[in-house]
C-alpha cells in the first residue's frame, strides 16, 4: 500500500466516525471539542443535556487504555456553547499511531469546530510552580519523536508545511490568566514539552528540559496541537502540575499519586474552562 492508500483510508476512517457522530446528534453543530487529560474527566460531568456515545460505538475509532481515561464522547452545551468532549485520550506509549492520536481532533474538524481545548496532567520543571497549579500552553516542545503529519498530507484538511509561529490562541490564553486571577486560582504561562513516555524522567533528563527552556512535561497534547495548527483551529492547551521535577531532590512518584493530584485540582480548571465557554 502507497502511502497515499494509507491516508486515502485514514481518511475514510474519520469521515465515517464524524458522520456516525453527526447521526446521534442530528445535526447540532458544535463549536468547541475538549478533550480531557488523565484523572481529569469530571470536566464532562459538567455538559447539561449530553448525548454520550462510548469510543467502542463508533466504527474505526481507537478505544481509550490509559489509567484515568474513560473513552466516551458527551455532545451536549457547556457555558453558552455546544461542544464535543472527549473524555479519554490516545497516547504514543499505549501503541497508537499518531493518525489514531489525531483521530478526536481530525473528526471534531470534519464536524465543523473552530475551538480546541485540551486539558492534561503534567510534571512541573519550572521550580517556582507549585502542585496543582495550572499551566497555560503558550507554547510547545516536541520530543516525542513522533508526529501526526507523517504521511502524505491530505490537502483539502491543511497545508504540507503548517505554520508553528502562534500554536496556541493568545486571545483565550490572556483571557484564562485573567480568570485565575478573579478566582485566586494559582496560574501562569509557559512551555509544554511532550514527551513518549511511559516513564517518568530521570534527574538528568528533567535538568535537560528545563535548560531546554520547558515548564512542564507531559506525554500528550502536542500531536493534537499540530493537527489543530494543520486544520487551522484556535488551541488552547491547560497543563495541571501533578508532581515536582527537581532534579536535585527528586521523590519518587506513581501514577496514582498524579492522579490524585489531577482529582483535587480538577475543581479549579473546571471553574476556569466554564467560566471560558460562558463567553
Ligand atoms: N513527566 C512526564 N509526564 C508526566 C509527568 C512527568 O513528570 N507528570 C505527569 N505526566
Amino acid at each position: 500500500m502507497t502511502n497515499r492508500d494509507q491516508m486515502d483510508l485514514y481518511r475514510k476512517r474519520v469521515e465515517t466516525v464524524a458522520s456516525t457522530i453527526n447521526d446521534r446528534i442530528g445535526g447540532a453543530s458544535p463549536e468547541t471539542a475538549l478533550i480531557l487529560g488523565s484523572g481529569l474527566g469530571e470536566l464532562a460531568r459538567e455538559v447539561q443535556d449530553p448525548i454520550s456515545i462510548s469510543y467502542g460505538e463508533l466504527p474505526g475509532f481507537p478505544s481509550s487504555t490509559a489509567p484515568g481515561h474513560s473513552g466516551t464522547l458527551h455532545i451536549g452545551r457547556l457555558g453558552s456553547q455546544t461542544v464535543l468532549v472527549f473524555e479519554g485520550r490516545f497516547h504514543i506509549y499505549e501503541g497508537y499511531d499518531p493518525l489514531d492520536i489525531a483521530m478526536p481532533t481530525r473528526v471534531a474538524a470534519r464536524l465543523g469546530v473552530q475551538n480546541f481545548l485540551v486539558t492534561n496532567a503534567a510534571g512541573g520543571i519550572n521550580l517556582d510552580l507549585q502542585l496543582g497549579d495550572l499551566l497555560i500552553l503558550e507554547d510547545h516542545i516536541n520530543l516525542m519523536g513522533a508526529n501526526p503529519l507523517t504521511g502524505a498530507n491530505i490537502d483539502d484538511w491543511g497545508p504540507r508545511f503548517p505554520d508553528m509561529s502562534s500554536p496556541y490562541c493568545p486571545v483565550q490564553r490572556r483571557r484564562l490568566l485573567e480568570i485565575a486571577q478573579e478566582e485566586q486560582i494559582g496560574a501562569r504561562s509557559g512551555v509544554y514539552a511532550a514527551v513518549a513516555g511511559p516513564n517518568l524522567e530521570t534527574p538528568a533528563e528533567y535538568r535537560m528540559l528545563r535548560t531546554l527552556g520547558a515548564d512542564v512535561v507531559g506525554m500528550s497534547t502536542v500531536p493534537e496541537a499540530i493537527v489543530a495548527a494543520h486544520e487551522g483551529l484556535k488551541m488552547t492547551g491547560i497543563s495541571v502540575v501533578t508532581d515536582l521535577c527537581d532534579p536535585e531532590n527528586l521523590q519518587p512518584v506513581s501514577v496514582e499519586e498524579i492522579l490524585k493530584v489531577a482529582g483535587t485540582a480538577e475543581p479549579k480548571l473546571t471553574k476556569m474552562v466554564v467560566r471560558l465557554l460562558e463567553e
